[in-house]
């Protein structure tokens, strides 16, 4: 029996991520155990059970990182860019001391005319001063920054208003003479909040110069960033990072970019203070070893990885990469970990396998339902299900419980081939213009969505019957390693 409802916009969704996974109650509590202690985990299952959204749910658990790392131009040595690492509080005390700079205003009146008639406060025509922000003089009513009218002659005809408009400025730089005969930059600049002049003497520029460092640097790892990375074992320089080509190669100078331009931070550090998901991590083969270099110095060079690039000869050193590692496998990929790299992870963290089934109890129904509204909420484009069609959707997980994992009185955790059969019967709804999705649309899409090896078990008896007449062996549908 299903616990009271007509249609699934009743039921309630946890907003917390990890309580959504459904069905694998232990990674779920190692995840959250691993996300408070900065632990790595690993995740043995099959396709479709959850281990993506495991790995992303214990990572919104992570506080927001503290650290940003930039690349810094190396006069020195253009080819070793220098790393830094900057802290929030580091950034803070940086705007704290901008801001007391900046913090001396003073009055329109206060600043020769010309500057304030180009910053926008004082009337062209009249002299009286306004608000920059009011294009009309209070005082005589016109355009403060149309120029003054005047009429001329040219070759007997009169022309008027022959002078260009004055354009508002944010910023008026002057010079002015120091008593001691030395020129000096004094810069004046609308506040626009205050409606005040800010003035900037050459020193307080100086300053503000070195504090802003928008000096030859550049933030690779940015504080406003994902706590969650994700990495496919592909490529090697999309896990380490990696330098840039550059056709004008070293002769920086006269026509290419600098070195740290081109610098390209690697998932590892990219995932820095956040969780690296790493998927079929036994597909990374010999790269692993460069996992566990950088797991154990929580450092990682970033260095240009094809040497026919003119990137391979820069390399920027001991760039953080102090990351949680989750990892997933498929249990017939476990071999392939390097078990130096798998000591690694669960010395300093878990491992776990993910359930393929739960058994068929109202609890668990219950939960298939809570499931059915959590797909249908994420999708977004389809209606909600009827009662029946929970039923029906109980009954096929059932179903699949027994076909995939013949495992009797159970329901299936493969909720990647469950929620396609979810999103079929929603489009199938929406086509015929149902306001909810119905038993027979659920009923509709099984029907449709069969696999391949579910068409051939229809027609032949079995699959691998069906596949020999057949003119080729098809495999299922994302478990190419579980059936061979
Ligand atoms: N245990 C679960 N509880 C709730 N929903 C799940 C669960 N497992 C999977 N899902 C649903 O199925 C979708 C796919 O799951 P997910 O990508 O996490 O699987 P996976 O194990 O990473 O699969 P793959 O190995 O194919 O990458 C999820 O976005 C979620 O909607
Ligand atoms: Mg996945």
């Amino acid at each position: 029996m299903l616990a009271k409802f007509k249609t699934t916009n009743e039921i309630i969704v946890p907003s917390e991520p990890l309580e959504q996974v459904i069905g694998q109650d232990e990674a779920v509590r190692l995840a959250r155990l691993a996300a408070k202690q900065r632990r790595n985990l690993l995740l043995v299952a099959p396709p479709g059970t959850g281990k993506s959204m495991i790995a992303q749910a214990m990572a919104s658990l992570l506080p927001k990182p503290t650290e940003e790392i930039a690349v810094l131009h190396n006069p020195e040595n253009p080819e070793r860019p220098f790393c830094e690492v900057r802290s929030l509080a580091q950034l803070e005390s940086e705007t704290h001391a901008q801001q007391k700079l900046k913090s001396r205003l003073v009055e329109p009146s206060a600043v020769p005319s010309f500057v304030a008639e180009r910053l926008g406060f004082r009337c062209r025509h009249c002299g009286a001063l306004g608000k920059a922000s009011e294009r009309a003089c209070p005082n005589c009513g016109s355009d403060k920054y149309a120029p003054p009218e005047r009429e001329f002659l040219v070759g007997g005809q009169a022309f008027i208003n022959a002078m260009p408009e004055q354009q508002l400025q944010k910023r008026v730089h002057t010079t002015r003479l120091r008593e001691d005969g030395e020129e000096e930059i004094i810069v004046y600049e609308r506040d626009d909040a205050a409606q005040k002049i800010r003035v900037l003497d050459q020193k307080t520029l100086e300053r503000l110069e070195t504090l802003s460092r928008n000096k030859l640097r550049r933030v690779i790892v940015p504080f406003n960033r994902k706590t969650f990375v994700a990495a496919s074992g592909a490529s090697e320089t999309e896990l380490l990072g990696d330098v840039r080509h550059d056709p004008f190669g070293g002769h920086v100078a006269a026509s290419g970019t600098l070195p740290y331009q081109r610098v390209v931070p690697g998932a590892i550090h990219e995932a820095h203070q956040g969780v690296l998901f790493i998927d079929e991590v036994g597909a990374l083969a010999g790269v692993q070893r460069f996992l566990l270099t950088a797991m154990q110095e929580k450092r990682y060079p970033i260095a240009g990885r094809n040497p026919q690039s003119a990137g391979a000869s820069v390399r920027v050193d001991d760039v953080p990469c102090d990351f949680v590692l989750v990892a997933a496998t498929n249990i017939n990929d476990l071999p392939a970990i390097l078990p130096a790299l798998r000591s690694r992870i669960t010395g300093n963290g878990y491992e776990t396998l993910l359930s393929v089934t739960m058994p068929d109890t109202d609890d668990n129904r219950d939960k298939i339902a809570r499931f059915v509204a959590q797909e249908i909420r994420k999708d977004g484009r389809i209606p909600h299900a009827s009662r029946a069609a929970v039923e029906a959707l109980v009954a096929e997980a059932k179903k699949k419980a027994k076909a995939l994992d013949n495992a009797d009185a159970s329901l299936t955790l493969r909720f990647r081939e469950l929620s396609g059969v979810i999103r079929l019967a929603g489009d199938i709804a929406k086509d015929a213009g149902a306001p909810l999705i119905e038993s027979e649309h659920v009923e509709q899409a099984v029907r449709r969505g069969k696999s391949v090896e579910e068409q051939l078990r229809d027609k032949y008896g079995s699959v691998f019957g069906g596949a020999a007449s057949e003119f080729n062996r098809s495999q299922p549908r994302g478990e190419q390693k579980e059936i061979s």
